[in-house]
């Protein structure tokens, strides 16, 4: 066969994080004793109300399609979600539920991008971001940021990266792969530029619930009033907040028009999320916070026990994370310390001599940080820690 693959498919970059986390695989296959620090999902299992409400599901015979862009039950449970949390109110019509954050976002950019459109994503980024805005047609345009500045772009540097061609502009508060969040009145200078210039805001909003700052801060841009509020598509979803990222459920709450183009071309291309995981994020969203508070809490200790001694390997540099799990720390020194002309290439070495898998922050458009997961087992952390801090000795 001759043919070539599409265009489209061709201009898609492999998953960099991919490399580092298929050889550590591999080598605990081959019975080495690695430690990863690479994953983006809960340590824990879902909690065991939401697993018997898809099992009752099941029985109760909830076992054929449902509308493509979710059921009615799980769509009213997400906008009392959003009214009781952030104050927004979102009508039936204005909610798609999809098969996982990842599937929402992409459908979101699919119906918002036409052949040339510019999107904005702050530097680092979530990696699939610039992925997905290249396959709806779209141009990712970067904008710069800084371990001074926590990591969050300034309006001033917004402002500047916006052309005739800007569409849209990617907001992820708290961050992945930073851990950082932006305050209400940041959001909102970002939000006002939006407006001023017409653009559209995707707010990924997946680590909402794992924020360890004052509650009150924590604000969705779309919150600021309506002119906010009818360019914001917020992207939500429980795979991080309860343990469910197996289960593939995200949502997005958004203009009407919007909401209506993400659910036909889920008629076309998935049709409805699995229904007994939808039963489940309605148990997930409607029944007890208890466990869920408790992970929360747990990922908070840990950060809190961690950080400082992070702090104290030599030539790391780390940040102090406002939320989800994630340790985002400047290596450039560290791996210059033990001679490695890139973090990289420290990174393999990490992998390789001490047994600790991290990912490197070129994935995330950073190339002097590493990323490190404390979704994590604590002691198995604990001993990830003592290994590096070993190698850095050595
Ligand atoms: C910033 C961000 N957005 C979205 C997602 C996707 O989440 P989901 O499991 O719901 O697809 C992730 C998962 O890693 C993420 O880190």
């Amino acid at each position: 066969m001759k043919q070539p693959l599409s265009n489209r498919v061709e201009q898609v970059a492999p998953s960099p994080t991919l490399f580092i986390t298929a050889k550590a695989k591999k080598m605990k296959q081959e019975g080495i004793d690695v430690i990863g620090l690479g994953a983006g999902e809960p340590d824990f299992n879902t909690p065991e109300n939401i697993i018997q409400a898809a099992y009752r599901s099941m029985e109760e015979g909830h076992t054929k399609y449902t509308p493509s862009s979710g059921i009615k039950e799980l769509k009213d449970a997400i906008s009392e979600k959003l009214k009781r949390d952030q104050s927004l109110d979102y009508s039936e019509e204005q909610i798609f539920v999809g098969t996982g954050a990842k599937h929402v976002l992409y459908s979101a950019f699919q119906a918002i991008i036409n052949p040339g459109d510019e999107v904005i994503i702050p530097v680092p980024y979530w990696v699939t971001y610039p992925e997905q805005v290249k396959l709806a047609g779209g141009v990712p345009v970067f904008v710069e940021t800084g371990f001074d500045q926590d990591f969050k772009i300034l309006p001033a540097d917004f402002e500047k990266a916006i052309t005739a061609k800007t569409k849209a502009i990617v907001l992820n508060s708290p961050n992945n792969p930073t851990g950082m969040s932006y305050s209400s009145d940041e959001l909102k200078a970002l939000g006002e530029l939006a407006v001023q210039h017409d653009l559209y805001m995707i707010s990924d909003e997946i680590y909402e619930k794992l924020y360890y700052g004052d509650k009150s801060d924590l604000v969705s841009v779309a919150s600021f009033g309506p002119e906010f509020y009818e360019r914001t598509i917020v992207v939500n979803g429980v795979s991080k907040a309860y343990a469910m990222t197996g289960w593939r459920i995200g949502y997005a709450a958004g203009p009407r028009p919007v909401i209506a183009a993400m659910g036909k071309l889920a008629d076309h291309m998935t049709s409805n999320p699995s229904v007994s995981a939808q039963y489940a994020a309605l148990e997930a969203y409607t029944g007890s916070q208890e466990v869920p508070e408790k992970m929360y809490q747990a990922f908070e200790e840990r950060m809190e026990r961690f950080y400082p001694q992070l702090e104290k390997i030599p030539g790391f540099k780390p940040k102090k994370p406002d939320g989800a799990f994630y340790f985002f720390i400047e290596a450039k020194e560290a791996a210059k310390q033990k001679g490695f002309h890139s973090v990289d290439a420290f990174a393999e070495a990490l992998l390789n001599q001490a047994l600790v898998a991290v990912i490197p922050g070129s994935g995330f458009g950073m190339p002097d940080y590493i990323r490190l997961s404390y979704a994590t087992d604590p002691d198995l952390f604990q001993t990830a820690l003592n290994r590096i801090q070993d190698f850095m000795m050595k």
